[in-house]
């Protein structure tokens, strides 16, 4: 008679986190380019834990128009909300990727000073989703340092613990001068995943619309809306409505 049995599924480490598969991977785990620069400097920050849906979690994790308003002083002035630039929405072989998206940012990254961010965002997997900011130094009247370019990434992986509860687990990677203290870089990322935690857990209905009807949406949710879009063409069913 069996009283045990082991069932070997496939583990890998990737960015310093474990992934596993209990069926056979119908790809590898996603890239994080950023991760491999010997230039950048890495960070892991979290896990985060929000009782909040997992689709919900990485869309706020791919929007931009909240910044002002959720993460003010960090990533935007609340009384003087960026008017955000037309962008676009690719579906490319590695998964959904917008146009830049340029946004003024009063303590953008751990350095805390002003700087102007031209966000890319990407999804590669349904629940795996990456930003790179390309960062400008910009002086007391705001105008940009010419030359200075530095980039800040940061891939998301959001983990489902049920319909309604997810875990985000976040690497970094930054190349900003001068290089900010590990400590710092993930201080921040505390701050901000926190803010969003508490606006995200109170998102309703709990399970995503993947059905744009039901939700009022708006230009520029576009990231938003191509990721539901494609939730629903792939005809994800668990956590969504
Ligand atoms: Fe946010």
């Amino acid at each position: 008679m069996i009283k045990a049995r082991a069932f070997p599924h496939h583990v890998c480490e990737r960015y310093g986190l474990i992934w596993t598969c209990l069926g056979e991977p119908s790809a590898d785990v996603a890239r994080f380019d950023e991760w491999h620069d010997p230039n950048f400097m890495t960070v892991l920050a979290g896990p985060y834990h929000f009782k909040a849906n997992g689709f919900r979690s990485l869309e706020n994790f791919l929007d931009v128009s909240h910044f002002p308003f959720v993460h003010a002083a960090y990533n935007g002035v609340a009384s003087k909300p960026d008017a955000l630039n037309r962008y676009k929405v690719e579906m490319t072989e590695r998964g959904l990727v917008s146009s830049e998206i340029r946004v003024m940012q009063p303590g953008g990254d751990a350095r805390g000073v002003p700087i102007m961010s031209n966000y890319t965002f990407s999804v590669y997997r349904p629940l795996v989703g990456h930003f790179v900011k390309r960062i400008q130094d910009i002086d007391e009247k705001g105008s940009v340092v010419e030359g200075y370019d530095t980039h800040y990434a940061t891939y998301c992986a959001v983990q489902p613990i049920d319909e309604t509860h997810s875990t985000l687990w976040i690497c970094g990677a930054l190349d900003v001068k001068p290089a900010p203290a590990e400590k710092a870089v993930v201080d921040r990322y505390d701050v901000i995943f926190e803010q969003d935690r508490q606006i995200v857990e109170t998102q309703k209905p709990e399970r995503i619309p993947a059905d744009l009807r039901y939700e009022l949406h708006h230009w520029t949710d576009l990231m938003g809306q191509r990721y539901r879009r494609w939730l629903r063409e792939m005809e994800v069913s668990y956590g969504t409505l």
